[in-house]
Protein backbone atom coordinates (compact mmCIF):
# COMPACT_ATOMS: atom_id res chain seq x y z
CA UNK A 1 0.00 0.00 0.00
CA UNK A 2 1.43 3.69 -1.07
CA UNK A 3 1.26 5.84 2.16
CA UNK A 4 1.39 9.85 1.51
CA UNK A 5 2.13 11.93 4.47
CA UNK A 6 -0.14 14.62 5.85
CA UNK A 7 1.40 17.23 6.98
CA UNK A 8 -0.30 20.13 9.32
CA UNK A 9 0.52 22.62 12.16
CA UNK A 10 -1.19 21.98 15.18
CA UNK A 11 -0.95 24.15 18.63
CA UNK A 12 2.04 25.38 16.79
CA UNK A 13 3.81 22.16 16.61
CA UNK A 14 4.36 20.58 13.32
CA UNK A 15 2.57 17.26 12.70
CA UNK A 16 3.67 14.35 10.18
CA UNK A 17 1.19 11.59 9.91
CA UNK A 18 0.86 9.22 7.19
CA UNK A 19 -2.38 8.05 5.14
CA UNK A 20 -3.61 5.72 2.34
CA UNK A 21 -6.51 5.53 0.34
CA UNK A 22 -6.35 1.72 -1.40
CA UNK A 23 -8.78 1.40 -4.33
CA UNK A 24 -10.19 -1.91 -4.19
CA UNK A 25 -11.93 -4.37 -3.03
CA UNK A 26 -12.22 -4.35 1.25
CA UNK A 27 -11.14 -8.09 1.30
CA UNK A 28 -8.45 -8.39 -1.24
CA UNK A 29 -7.08 -5.23 0.42
CA UNK A 30 -7.25 -6.25 3.74
CA UNK A 31 -5.56 -10.20 2.93
CA UNK A 32 -2.29 -7.80 2.22
CA UNK A 33 -2.30 -6.27 5.67
CA UNK A 34 -0.33 -7.52 8.43
CA UNK A 35 -1.72 -9.03 11.56
CA UNK A 36 -2.20 -6.43 14.41
CA UNK A 37 -1.55 -3.53 12.82
CA UNK A 38 -4.38 -1.30 13.30
CA UNK A 39 -5.41 0.26 16.79
CA UNK A 40 -9.33 1.14 15.58
CA UNK A 41 -11.51 0.17 12.92
CA UNK A 42 -14.46 2.74 12.51
CA UNK A 43 -17.12 1.64 9.36
CA UNK A 44 -20.38 1.88 8.01
CA UNK A 45 -20.45 -1.01 6.13
CA UNK A 46 -22.85 -1.03 2.82
CA UNK A 47 -26.56 -2.14 3.75
CA UNK A 48 -27.41 -4.00 1.05
CA UNK A 49 -30.40 -2.02 0.18
CA UNK A 50 -29.56 -1.09 -3.39
CA UNK A 51 -27.37 1.71 -3.56
CA UNK A 52 -25.06 2.92 -6.74
CA UNK A 53 -22.20 1.11 -5.05
CA UNK A 54 -24.15 -1.98 -4.03
CA UNK A 55 -25.85 -5.12 -5.97
CA UNK A 56 -29.21 -5.99 -3.38
CA UNK A 57 -28.57 -9.93 -2.99
CA UNK A 58 -30.04 -12.50 -0.03
CA UNK A 59 -29.12 -11.27 3.06
CA UNK A 60 -27.50 -14.89 3.79
CA UNK A 61 -25.82 -13.95 1.12
CA UNK A 62 -24.55 -10.90 2.17
CA UNK A 63 -23.74 -11.75 5.67
CA UNK A 64 -21.79 -14.39 4.42
CA UNK A 65 -19.10 -11.76 2.39
CA UNK A 66 -19.32 -10.06 5.41
CA UNK A 67 -18.28 -12.53 7.56
CA UNK A 68 -15.20 -13.31 5.34
CA UNK A 69 -14.37 -9.47 5.48
CA UNK A 70 -14.96 -9.30 9.22
CA UNK A 71 -13.01 -12.27 10.10
CA UNK A 72 -9.86 -10.10 8.38
CA UNK A 73 -10.89 -7.03 9.69
CA UNK A 74 -10.24 -8.90 13.50
CA UNK A 75 -6.69 -10.33 12.45
CA UNK A 76 -5.49 -7.02 11.49
CA UNK A 77 -6.97 -4.83 14.95
CA UNK A 78 -4.71 -5.06 17.81
CA UNK A 79 -4.91 -6.83 20.76
CA UNK A 80 -5.95 -3.24 22.53
CA UNK A 81 -7.81 -2.14 19.80
CA UNK A 82 -11.79 -1.87 18.70
CA UNK A 83 -14.27 -1.62 15.83
CA UNK A 84 -16.72 0.20 15.61
CA UNK A 85 -19.77 -0.94 13.46
CA UNK A 86 -22.53 1.60 12.54
CA UNK A 87 -25.46 0.05 10.56
CA UNK A 88 -29.24 1.03 9.91
CA UNK A 89 -31.79 -1.54 8.72
CA UNK A 90 -31.91 -4.08 5.92
CA UNK A 91 -35.13 -3.47 4.33
CA UNK A 92 -36.88 -6.60 2.41
CA UNK A 93 -40.58 -6.12 0.79
CA UNK A 94 -41.54 -4.12 3.22
CA UNK A 95 -40.23 -6.07 6.42
CA UNK A 96 -37.01 -4.65 8.78
CA UNK A 97 -33.74 -6.70 9.64
CA UNK A 98 -32.04 -4.82 12.05
CA UNK A 99 -28.67 -5.26 10.65
CA UNK A 100 -26.77 -4.82 14.47
CA UNK A 101 -28.71 -8.20 15.47
CA UNK A 102 -27.70 -9.94 12.34
CA UNK A 103 -23.84 -9.00 12.67
CA UNK A 104 -23.59 -9.15 16.70
CA UNK A 105 -22.88 -13.02 16.01
CA UNK A 106 -20.45 -12.48 13.63
CA UNK A 107 -18.48 -10.62 15.73
CA UNK A 108 -19.11 -12.59 18.62
CA UNK A 109 -17.88 -15.99 17.05
CA UNK A 110 -15.23 -14.28 15.84
CA UNK A 111 -13.98 -13.86 19.92
CA UNK A 112 -14.79 -9.76 20.12
CA UNK A 113 -16.84 -8.15 23.38
CA UNK A 114 -19.33 -5.50 23.11
CA UNK A 115 -18.42 -2.72 25.35
CA UNK A 116 -21.47 -0.37 23.90
CA UNK A 117 -24.18 -0.12 21.31
CA UNK A 118 -24.87 3.35 20.81
CA UNK A 119 -27.68 4.80 19.36
CA UNK A 120 -27.30 7.54 16.75
CA UNK A 121 -30.80 9.47 16.79
CA UNK A 122 -31.59 11.63 14.08
CA UNK A 123 -34.50 14.56 14.02
CA UNK A 124 -35.70 13.97 10.56
CA UNK A 125 -35.81 11.38 7.96
CA UNK A 126 -38.13 9.36 5.20
CA UNK A 127 -41.50 9.08 6.35
CA UNK A 128 -43.01 5.31 6.69
CA UNK A 129 -46.94 4.78 6.25
CA UNK A 130 -47.27 1.74 6.94
CA UNK A 131 -44.85 0.99 10.44
CA UNK A 132 -43.23 3.94 12.67
CA UNK A 133 -40.77 6.17 10.26
CA UNK A 134 -37.16 5.18 11.73
CA UNK A 135 -34.85 8.09 13.37
CA UNK A 136 -31.91 6.07 14.75
CA UNK A 137 -28.98 4.01 13.66
CA UNK A 138 -26.33 2.13 15.56
CA UNK A 139 -23.34 1.98 16.32
CA UNK A 140 -21.85 -1.37 18.02
CA UNK A 141 -18.30 -0.77 19.84
CA UNK A 142 -16.61 -4.28 20.03
CA UNK A 143 -13.09 -5.11 21.47
CA UNK A 144 -10.48 -7.45 21.09
CA UNK A 145 -9.84 -8.01 24.66
CA UNK A 146 -10.31 -6.92 28.08
CA UNK A 147 -7.31 -4.36 28.13
CA UNK A 148 -8.37 -1.52 25.83
CA UNK A 149 -8.14 2.39 25.35
CA UNK A 150 -11.04 4.38 26.57
CA UNK A 151 -10.28 7.96 27.18
CA UNK A 152 -13.07 9.09 28.63
CA UNK A 153 -12.05 12.43 29.47
CA UNK A 154 -11.57 13.29 25.92
CA UNK A 155 -15.01 12.74 24.52
CA UNK A 156 -17.12 14.36 27.73
CA UNK A 157 -19.84 16.55 27.46
CA UNK A 158 -21.06 19.37 29.23
CA UNK A 159 -22.71 18.50 32.38
CA UNK A 160 -26.89 19.64 32.50
CA UNK A 161 -26.41 20.66 36.31
CA UNK A 162 -22.32 21.31 36.86
CA UNK A 163 -23.38 22.75 40.08
CA UNK A 164 -24.86 19.93 41.51
CA UNK A 165 -23.80 18.78 45.15
CA UNK A 166 -24.15 15.56 47.58
CA UNK A 167 -27.04 16.25 49.66
CA UNK A 168 -25.86 13.29 51.88
CA UNK A 169 -22.84 10.71 52.88
CA UNK A 170 -19.50 11.94 53.52
CA UNK A 171 -18.91 14.36 50.40
CA UNK A 172 -22.26 16.04 51.34
CA UNK A 173 -22.26 19.88 49.99
CA UNK A 174 -19.14 18.74 47.76
CA UNK A 175 -19.68 19.09 44.07
CA UNK A 176 -20.93 16.23 42.43
CA UNK A 177 -20.00 16.01 39.24
CA UNK A 178 -16.81 16.22 37.42
CA UNK A 179 -15.59 19.86 35.65
CA UNK A 180 -14.44 18.18 32.67
CA UNK A 181 -18.31 17.17 31.94
CA UNK A 182 -20.08 14.20 31.94
CA UNK A 183 -19.93 11.19 29.54
CA UNK A 184 -21.94 11.68 26.67
CA UNK A 185 -23.87 8.37 27.19
CA UNK A 186 -24.84 5.38 24.36
CA UNK A 187 -27.03 7.83 22.40
CA UNK A 188 -25.80 10.02 20.47
CA UNK A 189 -28.17 13.36 19.27
CA UNK A 190 -24.96 15.38 18.41
CA UNK A 191 -25.53 15.30 14.79
CA UNK A 192 -29.15 16.43 13.86
CA UNK A 193 -31.25 18.06 12.01
CA UNK A 194 -29.20 19.17 9.40
CA UNK A 195 -27.09 16.11 8.76
CA UNK A 196 -29.92 13.87 8.67
CA UNK A 197 -31.81 16.31 6.18
CA UNK A 198 -28.94 15.11 3.93
CA UNK A 199 -28.77 11.21 4.37
CA UNK A 200 -32.31 10.91 3.29
CA UNK A 201 -31.76 13.04 0.48
CA UNK A 202 -34.87 15.42 1.68
CA UNK A 203 -35.07 18.11 -1.41
CA UNK A 204 -33.92 21.68 -0.79
CA UNK A 205 -31.25 21.40 1.80
CA UNK A 206 -28.78 18.94 -0.18
CA UNK A 207 -26.30 20.71 -0.65
CA UNK A 208 -26.79 22.69 2.88
CA UNK A 209 -24.38 20.74 5.19
CA UNK A 210 -20.79 21.59 4.82
CA UNK A 211 -19.46 18.40 4.74
CA UNK A 212 -22.03 17.01 1.50
CA UNK A 213 -20.40 15.45 -1.55
CA UNK A 214 -21.99 13.03 -4.34
CA UNK A 215 -21.71 10.49 -1.63
CA UNK A 216 -25.28 9.46 -0.95
CA UNK A 217 -24.60 8.29 2.34
CA UNK A 218 -21.67 9.84 4.06
CA UNK A 219 -21.40 9.66 7.67
CA UNK A 220 -20.18 12.43 9.66
CA UNK A 221 -16.81 13.38 10.46
CA UNK A 222 -18.16 14.56 13.96
CA UNK A 223 -19.88 10.94 14.68
CA UNK A 224 -16.18 9.48 13.96
CA UNK A 225 -14.59 11.97 16.06
CA UNK A 226 -15.65 10.63 19.17
CA UNK A 227 -15.00 7.19 18.44
CA UNK A 228 -11.66 8.16 17.19
CA UNK A 229 -10.78 10.35 20.17
CA UNK A 230 -11.83 7.54 22.78
CA UNK A 231 -10.89 4.64 21.39
CA UNK A 232 -7.11 5.67 20.19
CA UNK A 233 -4.22 7.80 21.34
CA UNK A 234 -2.29 10.13 18.83
CA UNK A 235 -0.45 8.48 16.41
CA UNK A 236 -2.47 5.08 16.58
CA UNK A 237 -3.75 3.52 13.82
CA UNK A 238 -7.14 3.74 12.21
CA UNK A 239 -8.85 2.19 9.59
CA UNK A 240 -12.22 2.47 7.47
CA UNK A 241 -12.44 -0.93 4.93
CA UNK A 242 -15.44 0.87 3.27
CA UNK A 243 -14.03 4.17 3.17
CA UNK A 244 -16.67 6.13 0.85
CA UNK A 245 -15.38 9.82 0.59
CA UNK A 246 -13.34 9.42 3.37
CA UNK A 247 -15.08 11.08 6.74
CA UNK A 248 -12.94 8.14 8.94
CA UNK A 249 -9.68 9.04 7.16
CA UNK A 250 -10.39 13.15 7.76
CA UNK A 251 -11.18 12.44 11.83
CA UNK A 252 -8.30 10.74 12.39
CA UNK A 253 -5.63 12.68 10.63
CA UNK A 254 -7.75 16.09 12.04
CA UNK A 255 -7.15 14.52 15.27
CA UNK A 256 -3.26 13.31 14.82
CA UNK A 257 -4.20 9.49 14.21
CA UNK A 258 -2.80 7.89 10.97
CA UNK A 259 -5.35 6.31 8.60
CA UNK A 260 -5.97 3.89 5.72
CA UNK A 261 -9.15 3.94 3.73
CA UNK A 262 -10.37 0.77 1.49
CA UNK A 263 -12.83 2.22 -1.39
CA UNK A 264 -13.61 -0.43 -4.42
CA UNK A 265 -14.96 3.05 -6.32
CA UNK A 266 -12.43 5.12 -7.74
CA UNK A 267 -14.65 8.27 -8.30
CA UNK A 268 -14.86 8.40 -3.77
CA UNK A 269 -11.26 7.69 -3.62
CA UNK A 270 -10.29 10.60 -5.81
CA UNK A 271 -13.06 13.22 -3.56
CA UNK A 272 -11.23 11.49 -0.27
CA UNK A 273 -7.61 12.50 -1.84
CA UNK A 274 -9.29 16.20 -2.34
CA UNK A 275 -10.75 16.43 0.87
CA UNK A 276 -7.41 15.21 2.68
CA UNK A 277 -5.69 18.06 0.59
CA UNK A 278 -8.43 20.13 1.79
CA UNK A 279 -8.03 19.55 5.70
CA UNK A 280 -3.98 19.87 5.18
CA UNK A 281 -4.60 23.78 3.64
CA UNK A 282 -6.77 24.86 6.21
CA UNK A 283 -9.86 24.94 4.00
CA UNK A 284 -11.89 21.78 4.85
CA UNK A 285 -15.40 22.72 5.87
CA UNK A 286 -16.87 20.20 9.03
CA UNK A 287 -19.25 21.05 11.39
CA UNK A 288 -17.40 21.18 14.42
CA UNK A 289 -17.68 18.48 17.15
CA UNK A 290 -19.61 19.36 20.05
CA UNK A 291 -21.54 21.88 17.83
CA UNK A 292 -25.07 23.59 19.56
CA UNK A 293 -28.08 21.85 17.25
CA UNK A 294 -30.07 24.56 15.35
CA UNK A 295 -33.27 24.60 17.19
CA UNK A 296 -35.78 27.01 15.07
CA UNK A 297 -37.15 29.75 17.05
CA UNK A 298 -40.89 29.73 17.25
CA UNK A 299 -41.15 32.86 14.95
CA UNK A 300 -39.42 30.88 12.39
CA UNK A 301 -41.37 30.75 9.38
CA UNK A 302 -40.78 27.09 8.96
CA UNK A 303 -41.65 26.00 12.92
CA UNK A 304 -45.32 28.02 12.75
CA UNK A 305 -48.37 26.56 11.59
CA UNK A 306 -49.30 26.75 7.91
CA UNK A 307 -53.08 29.27 7.31
CA UNK A 308 -53.98 26.28 5.26
CA UNK A 309 -53.79 23.53 8.30
CA UNK A 310 -54.87 26.33 11.49
CA UNK A 311 -58.41 24.90 11.32
CA UNK A 312 -57.81 20.89 11.80
CA UNK A 313 -58.13 20.05 15.01
CA UNK A 314 -54.92 18.90 15.57
CA UNK A 315 -53.38 21.97 16.47
CA UNK A 316 -56.28 23.33 18.39
CA UNK A 317 -55.65 20.72 20.56
CA UNK A 318 -52.17 21.39 20.62
CA UNK A 319 -53.02 25.34 21.50
CA UNK A 320 -55.22 23.82 24.40
CA UNK A 321 -58.23 24.77 22.48
C1 LIG B 1 -22.10 3.27 3.59
S1 LIG B 1 -20.87 3.72 2.46
C2 LIG B 1 -19.64 4.40 3.52
C3 LIG B 1 -19.58 5.90 3.46
C4 LIG B 1 -18.50 6.48 4.35
N1 LIG B 1 -18.75 6.17 5.73
C5 LIG B 1 -18.39 7.99 4.16
O1 LIG B 1 -18.65 8.74 5.12
O2 LIG B 1 -18.08 8.43 3.05
C6 LIG B 1 -20.17 2.17 2.02
C7 LIG B 1 -19.02 2.29 1.02
O3 LIG B 1 -18.45 1.00 0.87
C8 LIG B 1 -18.00 0.85 -0.48
N2 LIG B 1 -17.88 -0.59 -0.74
C9 LIG B 1 -18.90 -1.50 -0.86
N3 LIG B 1 -18.40 -2.76 -1.01
C10 LIG B 1 -17.05 -2.65 -0.96
C11 LIG B 1 -15.98 -3.58 -1.04
N4 LIG B 1 -16.22 -4.90 -1.20
N5 LIG B 1 -14.72 -3.12 -0.95
C12 LIG B 1 -14.47 -1.79 -0.79
N6 LIG B 1 -15.43 -0.85 -0.71
C13 LIG B 1 -16.72 -1.28 -0.79
C14 LIG B 1 -19.08 1.57 -1.29
O4 LIG B 1 -18.60 1.97 -2.55
C15 LIG B 1 -19.44 2.75 -0.36
O5 LIG B 1 -18.74 3.91 -0.70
Amino acid sequence: MRFQTYESTCDFEPVKLSYAIANGDALEVLSGMEHKSIDLIVTSPPYNIGKSYEVKTSIESYLSTQEEIISQLVRVLSNTGSICWEVGNYVDKGEVFPLDVFYYPIFKKLGLQLRNRIVWRFGHGLHASNRFSGRYETILCFTKSNEYTFNLDDVRVPAKYPGKRHFKGPNKGQLSGNPLGKNPSDIWTTIQEDWDSEIWDIPNVKSNHPEKTIHPCQFPIELVERCILALTNENDWVLDPFAGVGSTILAALKNRRNAIGIEKEEDYCRITAERVKALENGCLKTRPIGQAIHVPSANDKVASVPKDWENLSIFGERRGE
